[in-house]
């Protein structure tokens, strides 16, 4: 029977255990949103996870609203993913790009000043979003996208895979959770289309829809994976009824053979949403959102998730592996250090250290 320290296979990728990391955003890239010295060492010290998902990137300068978060659509960016995908690879690791376009969820002063905030339509988010200083501040209106524009994001998103690929990255997972610009396409309450790409279920579900069938084609569905979060409320997301929609995506995209359905799974969606996914997607299940080892563990041994993602435990333990595996107690993160803003910033970030052996 498989436990959390099985290899499994997740499309083309081969892990050596199923303890995920989950994608964390850090705002320590370069100043040309490139990764640094700083972000590889971070990456080679936690490649003991099964797959490392890396925090959010961007496909291209308008999928930019935090600061300091990094790219892949610049020469700089990709040959610093190559290092820290290299550094991954060379400590035994697997490593996933996360491919995070944030739409409306944006602040001006985070990003280039010739790149505009897009949405699907011209609502802006509600929440404050940290600027330059950490300070929370509004975020921009957007401009709502133009059917005739909707393809040119999506060829953002697959230039973005293909330099992903290119850098030597095993995989990309695309970011619909969080109230960003799929989610915003897919939540009924931020798309208020009435052409073919809102209007409907089938209208709010397309985007991602076509986007992950873009993915798919471009760079082998085996190694495209996505993230969900039916039913959260995060950067003003309100569904009229999310297990709706999510069952119907979970549908649509089953027959792609992607790699993974990543789960963030909240318990006050109004239903379970482990089981929605289960009842309406065939493919591997990675699980996430306050597991411990022992809840982890349970689930794969019941083969309800296929692996489980942790996020905040990785952050304090870059063996969180080995700390597992012995049953040892974790290190507690400090969250005054999760986004600092500084590229040479290595405090909460690669100054944790590992066990003594
Ligand atoms: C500092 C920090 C940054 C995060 N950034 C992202 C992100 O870029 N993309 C994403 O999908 N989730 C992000 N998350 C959410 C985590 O991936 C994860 O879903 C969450 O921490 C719950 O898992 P946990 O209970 O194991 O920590 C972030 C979480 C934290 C703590």
């Amino acid at each position: 029977m498989p436990d959390l320290f099985s290899p499994v296979r997740l499309g083309e990728v081969d892990l050596a255990n199923r303890v995920i990391m989950a994608p964390m955003t850090r705002d320590r890239a370069g100043p040309a949103d490139e990764p640094t010295d700083l972000m590889v060492e971070y990456y080679r010290q936690r490649a003991g996870a099964g797959l490392i998902v890396t925090e959010g990137v961007q496909p291209c300068p308008a999928g930019k609203g935090y600061w300091r978060t990094p790219g892949i659509h610049s020469p700089a960016q990709v040959s610093g993913w190559a290092r820290v995908a290299d550094a991954v690879h060379a400590a035994g690791g697997r490593i996933a790009m996360q491919l995070m376009h944030v739409g409306r969820a944006a602040v001006r002063a985070n990003k280039a000043p010739d790149a505009e905030t897009v949405a699907p339509s011209a609502i802006a988010c509600p929440d404050p979003i940290p600027g330059p200083d950490g300070v929370p501040v509004p975020t921009e209106m957007p401009r709502a996208l133009t059917a005739d524009e909707i393809p040119g994001v999506i060829a953002d998103y697959v230039l973005a895979a293909q330099n992903a690929r290119a850098a030597g990255i095993d995989a990309v997972e695309l970011h619909c959770a969080s109230g960003y610009l799929p989610m915003q396409f897919l939540s009924s309450n931020s798309n208020l289309r009435s052409d073919g790409w809102g209007g409907s279920v089938a209208g709010r579900i397309r985007f991602v829809a076509e986007t992950l069938a873009a993915l798919a084609g471009a760079i082998g569905p085996g190694r495209v994976g996505f993230r969900i979060c039916p039913g959260v409320t995060f950067n003003g997301m309100a569904d009229a009824d999310p297990a709706e929609t999510y069952a119907a995506l979970l549908r649509a995209v089953d027959g792609l053979g992607l790699a993974w359905c990543h789960l963030i799974h909240i318990p006050n969606a109004g239903f379970d949403a482990l089981d929605l996914v289960r009842a309406n997607w065939s493919g591997a299940v990675i699980e996430n959102c306050g597991q411990t080892r022992d809840s982890a563990q349970a689930l794969i041994t019941a083969g309800k998730a296929d692996a489980v993602s942790f996020g905040y435990a990785w952050i304090a333990n870059p063996d969180l592996v080995d700390r597992f595996r012995m049953g040892a107690a974790l290190a507690k993160a400090d969250r005054t250090t999760f986004y600092t803003g500084h590229g040479d910033d290595a405090r909460g970030y690669t100054d944790y250290p590992a066990m003594k052996g």
